[in-house]
């Protein structure tokens, strides 16, 4: 304080909200969703069940799993219009800008869910969302390639249509290995929903002041993309290809000690978990699985990811700041051995949040709230007159 103005920082409101979807235990590495560890809806259950989990509160019975199920892959088709949105991007655009607009531009198209007070139009739009998301994504890898758009199959699992649709073309069909359709949902169902992230507080605070629901998780993309959170992904990837070789790790290291330089281990720490993030636990035996299954156990990427996380847990720096794996660890690797380009690692993220950002949008304006407004702590000039000329 200046003497001008005099504060006391414990007035000083921070932006935090009341939730019942998902907790967090940073010290000792739990995740819950309504109540149920990650652990055990990855190893028990799947990414739709655990959509409706976020969504209703309770894992749906097989009936209503089935009602739920049919009814999100019945509505994955886009709207044939919704073709023309992607010819005012470049090819060679980064795919989390294209979702960026295109995901806020769906507002301009359905306007038949616009009205945030009336409650069959904000199920619709949760429903419309995750039911579109994958189609949405598979359309910006589709047209970054110069490929033709691949619609969806309501025959498949919706893990395993994402691949569909992102791979297959008029020439040849994609055929989903089940396996990799399962890895596939097991990654979208580990990045569901993750309590006041960066990216769902922005979605609560653009929900908050009114703003239609398409905008709000448009603009929760915009803040994933930043490499501090699920950009985090793709730079993980890219520094394993940096690091290139295991005997390159130490000088790595030594890089993320060095207070002086701005280099941070890309998936490794994080503000709320101070022990082994739940998800990477999973998200590393997935990586197992799946290159096992691909024949490619022996991936040098993974094979410098291993090292360098085992000396990373060793060295006295990590133990003392408690950084561990993230969840954006291993989930890299999972990806690029599914065959998925890095650039399109974090639109996956978002596709894998989507439940998770509408659940919390809904638990918002589905009760009493008021527009956000984060209180600041001023430091700048106190009041002075403008100098006589
Ligand atoms: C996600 O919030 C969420 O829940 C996010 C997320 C979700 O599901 O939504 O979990 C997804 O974003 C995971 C995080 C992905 N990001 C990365 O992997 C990027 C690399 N990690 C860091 O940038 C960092 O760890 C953050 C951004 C994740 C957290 O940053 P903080 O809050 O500043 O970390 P901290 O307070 O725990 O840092 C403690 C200390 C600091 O040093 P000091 O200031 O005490 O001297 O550890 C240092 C940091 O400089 N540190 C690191 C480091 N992470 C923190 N040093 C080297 N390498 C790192 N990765």
């Amino acid at each position: 304080a200046q003497g001008y103005f005099t504060y006391d920082p414990g007035f000083v409101s921070t932006a935090s909200c009341e939730s019942k979807i998902t907790f967090i235990d940073g010290g000792k590495g739990q995740l819950l969703h309504r109540g149920y560890a990650i652990d055990d809806l990855a190893e028990n259950s799947d990414y739709l069940s655990t959509c409706y989990l976020l969504l209703y509160g309770e894992l749906p019975s097989a009936e209503e799993k089935k009602s739920f199920e049919d009814m999100i892959m019945h509505h994955t088709m886009v709207h044939e219009q919704i073709h023309q949105f992607f010819h005012g991007f470049r090819r060679d655009s980064h795919p989390m800008a294209v979702m960026c607009g295109l995901v806020g531009s769906l507002s301009a198209f359905y306007h038949d869910s616009l009205d945030i007070s009336n409650e069959r139009h904000r199920e619709i739009t949760a429903h419309r969302l995750i039911s579109k998301m994958p189609t949405l994504a598979a359309m910006v890898y589709k047209y970054s390639r110069g490929q033709p758009f691949v619609y969806p199959r309501n025959d498949l699992t919706y893990a395993e249509n994402f691949l569909y649709m992102m791979f297959s073309t008029p020439c040849e069909d994609y055929k989903v290995d089940p396996v990799l359709g399962r890895a596939m949902d097991k990654v979208f169902l580990l990045h569901a929903d993750h309590e006041q992230n960066a990216s769902t507080s922005t979605v609560r605070l653009a929900g908050s002041s009114g703003a239609n629901p398409f905008a709000c998780i448009a603009a929760g993309i915009a803040a994933l993309w930043g490499p501090a959170h699920g950009g985090a992904n793709e730079a993980v990837l890219n520094m394993l290809e940096e690091i290139g070789d295991e005997s390159n790790i130490e000088e790595f290291i030594a890089k993320a000690k060095d207070k002086n330089d701005p280099f941070r281990l890309m998936g490794f720490g994080h503000r709320v978990y101070k022990n082994y993030d739940p998800r990477a636990k999973v998200m590393k035996a997935t990586c197992d699985e799946v290159l096992d299954l691909l024949g490619i156990e022996n991936e040098p990427l993974l094979k410098i990811a291993r090292k360098l996380e085992k000396i990373a847990l060793e060295d006295p720096y990590f133990i003392e700041k408690k950084l561990y794996p993230n969840v954006d660890f291993y989930s890299g690797i999972i990806l690029k051995a599914i065959g998925i380009p890095v650039d399109m690692f974090t639109v996956i993220f978002a596709l894998g949040r989507t439940p998770g950002w509408i659940a919390h949008w809904k638990e918002m304006i589905g009760g009493s709230y008021k527009i956000g407004r984060p209180r600041q702590l001023y430091t700048g000039e106190t009041l002075r007159p403008v100098p006589k000329s």
